[in-house]
């Protein structure tokens, strides 16, 4: 599995603190930057990494930030990016079995890094349920089209 990897620096510290579990998983991993303290703006970061995975090439993104709020609203405008941000193993699991979600997103300023490790790997492990999420899901794909029309009712 290919891998995207970003940060700001809100949660640089955060992403480096994960690349260890992503090497013992062999996941193939493409680090976006951050890699400093220096104040950088989350977009950017946002951008590399849910481009990649939009465009097919990453399967999974991972993104960081302080709070992962601004990473998350970022990640979802990109078109097949399912962006989750998420708290906890529950949130991280569900987030996969019935969101089919294609970028985790954490802050670093929230949670700990003990617990973001286990969140990667139970989030990398758990599949997508399908059956009914699967429509669900396809009704999100849908807005993606008729929002880039530019059409917002009866798309
Ligand atoms: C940076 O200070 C902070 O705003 C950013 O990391 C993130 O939390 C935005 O949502």
């Amino acid at each position: 599995m290919k891998l995207a990897l970003g940060a700001d620096h809100g949660g640089f510290v955060l992403k480096s603190s994960i690349l260890g579990v992503l090497s013992d998983m062999g996941i193939e991993v493409e680090d976006f930057g951050c890699n400093s303290s220096e104040s950088v703006d989350y977009p950017d970061f946002a951008e590399k990494v849910s481009r990649g995975v939009s465009e097919g090439r990453f399967e999974r993104g991972i993104l960081i930030c302080g709070t992962g709020i601004g990473m998350s609203m970022a990640a979802n405008k990109f078109p097949n990016v399912r962006a989750a941000l998420c708290h906890n193993l529950y949130t991280a699991r569900l987030s996969r079995e019935h969101n089919d979600a294609n970028i985790l997103v954490m802050g670093e300023r929230v949670i700990g890094s003990g617990l973001a490790k286990e969140m990667v790997r139970v989030w990398l492990e758990t599949p997508f349920d399908g059956g009914r999420h699967a429509r669900r899901v396809e009704k999100i794909r849908a807005f993606d089209h008729g929002f880039e029309k530019g059409c917002r009712q009866d798309c």
